[in-house]
């Protein structure tokens, strides 16, 4: 008999995490890697929000609370989405959790029985696929490559969509893409959405407030009213506000849905950490304005990137709209051989060559779908980050 579950059988550990980890062990050996598969930000957490945790220890902030979040975080998330998204929730239609990975898991749980399909566009953040097959789901991948900005079309959706379809999952601004979905791209979609009813949304704003330019952030709730009774809309403080160690995510959508969600946490993990949801309360309801510093900071970089990125040999690399990611195509480079000898036959081959050649860690694009590609992160300093591009063009250029 195995002691291990038929489940596991059907997901992978998350790549993003192996590449990372496969850096660090090549740090630790001695080698001069750079890491660009890492999915947070390199600034640390606001002092005011540190020391809103640390008021919460002293205060005996300490102990259980309520399964899916304290009141005053709650509240505060109802708040958020008043301001920021012109969304109108009762703080019984929001659940706080360890993250917006728990938070996502829940409502997948909640609310997949087997059979049920979950509409996905790729390129796509690598737990959805999974954590909808560890529910019991089917995962329908709808792939959208760099020709069309790597954003899935009505009509592509439209295709998608069965009396199976329960969800969607809607990433913008995307990881691993970055590119974001304007109000009347998503109009669009929503439209179609309007025409089956028994379609609901996850619609994961994870990277709402890290956006460049003109870009105009929008999500699906408040761009379609009609669609409010059917949307999970899911956030949190990991990426805006450099919290990802605190572990705090939360969504907001149908009581019924909400309800179910806290079931299964009040099951398995029980509340968020009362430390870090004493700090998401500072974090939501202090000073903002840091965060226009920080996006010009990833602006200025993910220009630098893009530049660097484009003038090495077979590399083709959009300008992303936000988060901190860009996501170039390496068609022109498949098929050929680095100059240590590695065929690069995929963007895993080209990944692995590139660590081993040039110390530069980045995740292939099959983890996230669309191939062949690759994704940077960055969420590292300017130096590090010009100093990563010249190995890549090097690399590249020794490609052929
Ligand atoms: C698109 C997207 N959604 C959700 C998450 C989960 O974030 P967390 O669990 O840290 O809140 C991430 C983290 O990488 C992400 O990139």
């Amino acid at each position: 008999m195995d002691q291990l579950s038929a489940t596991l059988t059907r997901v992978k550990p998350s790549p993003t995490i192996a590449v990372t980890t496969m850096a660090a062990e090549l740090k630790a050996q001695g080698r001069d890697v750079i890491g660009l598969g890492a999915g947070e930000p390199d600034f640390d957490t606001p002092d005011n929000i540190k020391a809103a945790a640390k008021a919460a220890i002293d205060a005996g902030k300490t102990k259980y609370t309520a399964v899916d979040g304290i009141p005053e975080l709650k509240q505060a998330i109802c708040d958020k989405f008043k301001r920021d998204n012109n969304l109108t929730y009762t703080p019984s239609q929001v659940s706080v959790g360890t993250g917006g990975k728990q938070v996502l898991y829940n409502a997948l749980m909640a609310t997949l029985n087997p059979g049920d399909e979950v509409i996905i566009p790729a390129p796509y953040w690598v737990s959805y696929p999974d954590m909808v097959l560890l529910a019991g789901g089917t995962p329908v991948t709808v792939e959208c490559g760099i020709e069309q900005g790597f954003k899935m079309s009505p009509r592509q959706l439209d295709d998608a969509i069965t009396d199976k379809t329960k969800w969607l999952i809607f990433n913008s601004p995307s990881n691993p893409t970055g590119a974001g979905y304007s109000r009347e791209e998503l109009k669009a979609l929503t439209d179609v959405l309007v025409h089956h009813p028994h379609v609901m949304v996850m619609s994961d704003d994870m990277y709402e407030h890290l956006r460049f330019g003109s870009f105009e952030f929008c999500t699906p709730a408040e761009v379609e009213p009609e669609l409010y009774d059917r949307t999970l809309t899911v956030n949190g403080v990991s990426k805006a506000y450099a919290m990802t160690g605190w572990r705090i995510g939360y969504a907001a959508g149908p009581e019924k849905i909400i309800g179910a969600m806290r079931k299964i946490q009040s099951q398995s993990t029980s509340n968020p950490c009362s430390i870090s949801q004493w700090a998401a309360v500072e974090a939501l309801n202090g000073p903002q304005d840091f965060l226009k510093e920080w996006c010009a900071v990833f602006e200025r970089r993910r220009d630098l990137v893009v530049e660097g990125l484009n003038g090495a040999k077979g590399v083709t690399c959009p300008v992303p709209d936000g988060a901190f990611y860009v996501y170039p195509s390496i068609a022109e480079l498949i098929g050929m051989v680095s100059a240590g000898g590695a065929a690069i036959d995929s963007d895993e081959a080209f990944a692995k060559a590139l660590l081993e050649e040039e110390g530069v860690a980045v995740v292939f694009g099959a983890a996230f779908g669309v191939s062949p590609c690759f994704r940077v992160s960055y969420a590292t300093s300017d130096a590090a980050l010009e100093e990563a591009c010249t190995r890549i063009r090097r690399f590249c250029a020794g490609c052929s």
